[in-house]
């Protein structure tokens, strides 16, 4: 099967965009994204589910229509995320901002404006709390309360975004603050919300929901809990996503619990980013080099794209899994299928053009090397970075080295291709640069 993870995509369809478009680019597939969403909007639960796909993950335009199509809404991170979610048309009032920013000057405009539009404001600090407190009250706005757990789980240490070692949210130490607050100035809380980080365990998902159910009971305004993003997906073959099916099986039964002992019939709501697009997306570059490094060394496979195009293995030793494509389409290796081997399998590094050590697709959380079992690629073959939809491109070091931002391209569902981001041009980079 020359097919890379359970997309749509296959090899021979990454080697005809590789003629089309020239590498490097980004690949999505359509179809898994928008299961994936189908998938989400499934998730169990007591009595009624609102869904927030965290742009965050890839603020790409299409995909946020693609997305935002299927009735999904959005969880933004920052007040530009909903100017540019709604420069895609996505009303304003399907959206929640959380951010760690505390909007000032121009920002403070746009947050009014855009919370008269109807962008739900989800409150994470006192200062927060303070500063919209009047302009809320004044205008009738009930707010969101995010509250921190305490407790938290993610892929890495970098992506927990739920213990001490991070500041998302009110701590609960604070709540008792924030409430007598609230209730001298009139405030509704209508929504409560609480993530633990990206791609984090299970069993502290679930924790999770008893810990934000109990701090509900205080809160007798509440109407939705909303639980976070953070579902696990599995990037790698020994990887194991995050069953939503259970999940939500668990939560539906927390809340038939909670309605039981206090009467109150409460609205589900998650945000998750990872799991839609994480496995719908590719990195695809092509063999641009390869160099050694003696015999207690590496082998090296340069590829024309790396950590300015994606840094999460540089920034937090994540793993991405990689295909190897022949330049006429056929698939040479998969860590998904090791088995079909050329003779010439060995253990490889996949570096990228920038000058800087780090630029290597395969490193541990220390930036130490991690060899990986692949074929052994001609110069100009095709090396594919997998897992690669979240917070790849949205994050990518761009321009680093003075490298243009590559093309987005989307596998559509009825098998044709477009680009739905052109590739950045030079005179793009510098635009804004003055001379003295
Ligand atoms: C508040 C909030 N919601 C949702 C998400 C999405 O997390 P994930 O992509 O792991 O689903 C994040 C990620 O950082 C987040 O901070």
């Amino acid at each position: 099967m020359s097919t890379l993870g359970n997309t749509a995509v296959t090899s021979e369809i990454i080697a005809r965009a590789v003629k089309e478009f020239g590498t490097p680019f980004y690949l999505y597939d359509e179809r898994m994204i928008l299961d994936k969403c189908l998938e989400v909007l499934k998730m169990p639960n007591a009595f009624g589910l609102h869904v927030g796909y965290a742009m965050k993950a890839n603020s790409s335009r299409a995909l946020l229509q693609l997305i935002t199509g299927l009735g999904i809404d959005l969880d933004l991170s920052s007040l530009n995320e909903g100017l540019r979610a709604h420069m895609a048309g996505i009303p304003y009032s399907r959206m929640m901002l959380t951010t760690q920013d505390v909007p000032r000057g121009r920002s403070r405009h746009d947050l009014e404006e855009l919370m008269l539009k109807g962008m739900k404001y989800n409150v994470c600090s006192l200062r927060q709390l303070h500063l919209i407190a009047d302009f809320a009250v004044a205008n009738r706005i009930k707010l969101c309360i995010r509250l921190h757990p305490g407790v938290g789980s993610g892929e890495s240490v970098t992506r927990n975004t739920g213990d001490k070692y991070s500041c998302f949210g009110i701590h609960l130490n604070d709540l008792e603050k924030a409430l007598a607050f609230a209730d001298e100035k009139g405030i509704v809380f209508d929504e409560i919300h609480m993530h633990i980080g990206s791609g984090g365990d299970p069993d502290l998902w679930r924790a999770n929901i008893d810990r934000e159910l109990s701090c509900v009971e205080q809160l007798s305004d509440v109407q939705i809990v909303n639980l976070g993003g953070g579902f696990k997906e599995a990037r790698m073959p020994d990887e194991k996503p995050a069953d939503i099916q259970q999940l939500g099986l668990y939560a539906r039964r927390k809340f038939h619990e909670f309605y039981e002992r206090t009467g109150r019939k409460l609205i589900m709501a998650i945000e998750p980013g990872t799991f839609i697009v994480a496995n719908a997306g590719f990195v695809v570059t092509s063999v641009v080099d390869k160099k050694s490094t003696g015999e207690d060394g590496f082998n090296f496979l340069i590829a024309d794209a790396g950590m300015e195009a994606n840094t999460r293995p540089l920034l937090y030793g994540a793993r991405h899994p990689f295909y190897v494509v022949s330049k006429t389409g056929k698939l040479l290796s998969s860590e998904f299928d090791l088995s079909e081997l050329y003779p010439e399998a060995d253990y490889r590094v996949i570096v990228g053009r920038c000058c800087e050590s780090g630029d290597s697709q395969s490193l541990d959380s220390q930036g130490h090397i991690i060899p990986r079992l692949m074929a052994n690629p001609a110069v100009d073959d095709i090396l594919v970075i997998g897992g690669a939809g979240a917070y790849v491109s949205a994050m990518c070091l761009a321009n680093y080295n003075s490298y243009v931002q590559p093309a987005e391209i989307l596998l559509r569902s009825n098998g044709s291709m477009c680009v739905i981001r052109k590739e950045q041009t030079l005179e793009q980079v510098v635009e804004n640069e003055l001379f003295l």
